[in-house]
């Protein structure tokens, strides 16, 4: 069902690993959509060599860049715009790590070394993008950033630990960049916080079936696929959208309005818990 809503318009995808990935689905999206873009991940990721068949599927280029050295981000954009004739229109962000959860490290005795390696990877790494993308003024106007958050930002999800900083350091970057970007060039910057979902860094979260299985009985929708995730994010990237902006927009099925569903209460009923 593609409808032509990004022809013309160039973009810089980060974070496809796999096929699973959150940006994986959304490249695929966006080719079909009509946009052209260039897509990015880490020197390890690039060693997979998946992404090679999303950029000869989606007829891309790919550029390794670790997303948290101004330098990398500084050729990235250079050479994005040299492959592209100019200027780009949008950008993804989906990137997120914490040494902390891989390491299965218990909240309490956070490693602070490995804190600020999550902050950096998965937060500022999206200020450090908009910054040299401002300075070298590689957006046009009205052109639109997204990133993906989860609701920990807001709630506490107890094995999410420090991923749960970063994600609400993320979404303040949303609102104060977008601010600013907003004033100087028209850009648009938005995070959609998405339902669990399997992929590499989500299967990460110690419990994540548990994440996975309650989110889908407590949403009236059930949990939002990154197939979904994509279609929200080809529309942010479109033109449907100029006036939206420093918002974080739950993709969740209708998760975050919840406080009980009956498919909750019926599996607790019958519990065998004492009154
Ligand atoms: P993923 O593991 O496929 O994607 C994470 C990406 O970050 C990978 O491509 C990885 O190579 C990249 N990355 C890590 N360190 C990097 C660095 N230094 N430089 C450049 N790239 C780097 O997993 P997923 O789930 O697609 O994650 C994408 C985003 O979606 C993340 O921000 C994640 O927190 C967010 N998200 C995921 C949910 C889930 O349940 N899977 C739910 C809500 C949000």
């Amino acid at each position: 069902m593609a409808n032509n809503l990004l022809k013309g318009k160039k973009g810089l995808i980060f974070g496809a690993l796999d096929e699973h990935s959150i940006a994986w689905k959304i490249a695929e999206k966006a080719h079909a959509e009509g946009a052209e873009f260039v897509l990015s991940n880490s020197p390890i990721a690039l060693r997979m060599k998946d992404i090679y068949q999303l950029a000869k599927k989606t007829n891309s280029q790919v550029i390794a860049a670790d997303i948290t050295e101004v330098s990398e981000l500084e050729d990235l954009f250079e050479e994005t715009m040299q492959i592209l004739g100019g200027k780009i229109d949008f950008i993804l962000h989906s990137v997120g790590m914490s040494p902390n959860v891989r390491k299965n490290i218990p909240y309490h005795e956070l490693n602070y070394d490995y804190l600020e390696k999550t902050l950096d990877v998965s937060a500022i790494s999206l200020h450090k993008v908009l910054a040299v993308a401002q300075r070298l003024d590689a957006i046009n106007d009205w052109g639109s950033v997204v990133t993906l958050s989860y609701i920990a930002a807001q709630r506490t999800f107890s094995s999410y630990s420090d991923m749960a900083h970063a994600k609400a350091m993320l979404e303040s970057i949303v609102r104060q960049f977008g601010y600013h970007y907003g004033v100087n060039k028209k850009i648009r910057i938005n995070s959609i916080s998405q339902s669990p979902t399997r992929t590499t860094a989500g299967a990460g979260v110690s419990g994540f079936n548990a994440f996975f299985h309650y989110a889908d009985d407590m949403s009236p929708l059930g949990n939002a696929t990154s197939d979904s995730c994509a279609d929200v994010c080809v529309t942010m990237f479109s033109d449907y959208t100029k006036m939206i902006t420093m918002q974080n927009i739950y993709n969740d099925g209708g998760f975050s309005s919840m406080g009980i569903s009956n498919k909750l209460i019926e599996k607790f009923i019958d519990c065998g818990c004492k009154e």
